[in-house]
């Protein structure tokens, strides 16, 4: 089931410490690579040499030093995570991940992580209970950690009670579950991608700088999550998913017929695509010879996500915004005006962001003017948080059922 996946295990101190020397074996027959971070109480419960033994790679404990070829050991940790399970996870670990604290090597890695994590709290009942820690395991939550719930019965500390930390083959299954949830399981979504071509002649085209790589991960991560998606592409530089539906268009024109074409069975669109907001009037039939000067005479293109906002039922809609200054300004009016559900704003002149490299640096902007501001990822991490959020959006919505078309 875990083949090729990289679980990094953080153990706390707590007493069921010595559970996760099962999950962490577990986890190596499932056939996941796994490495193992502790903090420094947690060795008070089980010798680093334990889960050395067991995972086959060295265990890292201290910030600075002991994580064997590693270089900037936080980061590099974050990178080869495929998924980080904390078990046990202390309230004193809660507290610190919840509020961005990070004074040891785990909690460091943590912040540094972009990826799925899962938590696997484990104390006294009333330490449970208590507020503070609710509050924060709420905080985790809508952040999108995966919290699994304690187990109730004898605890460590004589009590009887919820704090328990569940099994090893249950913690087992909630890591398996993670990698395969389908969380647009039964959604349909639309995803456009790339840049529209106008054409001037049969031979020359109005164009723009989009490679569609964005649409081509946000349509492969929605049709691996589980949902049906159609990916109208314009011009792309890059293969597209092939899991999926695609329609070729060239123009905005085409575009737009595609997008309304199944707008009204849709889920949710997410409109990557570079739209051209000018096309030429009148574009020769033949091609166009030498002369001094030319003038082309352009009109307004349809704005398809503007359409789509005066048209939506209960449809999600997520837009795009480059911009190359005022991004967020920009960004949020852009959202206010095509009633989208939020926008993806990026600044396309930074390095690292923007057109023909594979990575990018997004902010989300929601309606009530919250802001995601990400840091540098790849487009395929930025895919998954937004198929994520649009996850979260369309738990709540129905519009289509998949097989009804
Ligand atoms: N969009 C669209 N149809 C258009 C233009 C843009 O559907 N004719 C969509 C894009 O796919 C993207 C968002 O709207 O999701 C971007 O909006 P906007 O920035 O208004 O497009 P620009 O043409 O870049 O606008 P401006 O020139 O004002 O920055």
């Amino acid at each position: 089931m875990l083949a090729d996946k990289n679980i990094l295990i953080g153990v706390t101190g707590g007493i069921a410490a010595y559970k996760v020397v099962e999950v962490a074996s577990r986890l190596k027959k499932s056939g996941a690579n796994v490495r193992v971070m502790m903090t420094k109480n947690a060795t008070e419960f089980v010798s680093p040499r334990t889960f050395q033994e067991i995972t086959g790679n060295a265990v890292s404990v201290e910030m600075f030093g002991d994580a064997a070829n590693f270089h900037v050991a936080h980061i590099a940790l974050a990178d080869f995570a495929d998924a980080i399970l904390i078990a046990p996870a202390t309230a004193n670990f809660l507290a610190k991940m919840a509020h961005g604290i990070c004074d040891d090597l785990l909690t460091t890695t943590v912040l540094a992580c972009d990826k799925k994590i899962i938590v696997a709290p484990s104390m006294n009942t009333k330490m449970f209970d208590n507020p503070a820690t609710q509050s924060n395991l709420q905080i985790l939550r809508e952040r999108g950690v995966k919290i699994l719930e304690p187990a109730t019965g004898e605890l460590a500390c004589g009590t009887t009670g919820k704090g328990r930390l569940p099994e090893p083959v249950e913690i087992c299954a909630a890591v398996e579950k993670i990698f395969t949830d389908k969380i647009l399981s039964g959604k349909k979504i639309l995803v456009t991608a790339g840049g529209t071509v106008e054409a001037i002649d049969p031979v020359r085209y109005i164009g723009n700088r989009s490679s569609g790589r964005m649409g081509c991960e946000i349509a492969k991560t929605a049709a691996d999550s589980g949902a049906q998606v159609t990916l109208i592409a314009g011009k792309i530089e890059v293969e597209p998913p092939k899991n999926l539906t695609v329609i070729r268009v060239e123009s905005a024109t085409q575009m737009r017929e595609e997008v309304l074409k199944i707008f009204d069975s849709v889920d949710a669109v997410i409109m990557s695509a570079a739209v051209a907001d000018f096309r030429v009037k009148n574009p020769a039939a033949q091609k166009i010879k030498k002369s001094d000067e030319m003038t082309l005479e352009l009109v307004k293109n349809p704005d398809i996500l503007r359409e789509l906002g005066t048209l939506k039922q209960n449809q999600i809609l997520i837009g795009f915004a480059a911009e190359t200054q005022n991004v967020l300004e920009y960004a949020k009016k852009k959202l206010a005006e095509k009633n989208l559900d939020f926008i993806v704003a990026n600044d396309v002149t930074a390095e690292g962001a923007g057109f023909s490299v594979p990575t990018n640096i997004a902010s989300i902007i929601w309606r009530d003017g919250t802001v995601e501001s990400f840091p540098k990822m790849k487009k395929s991490a930025l895919a998954e948080k937004i198929i994520e959020r649009v996850a979260n959006l369309s738990g709540d919505r129905k519009i289509s059922t998949v097989n009804d078309a």
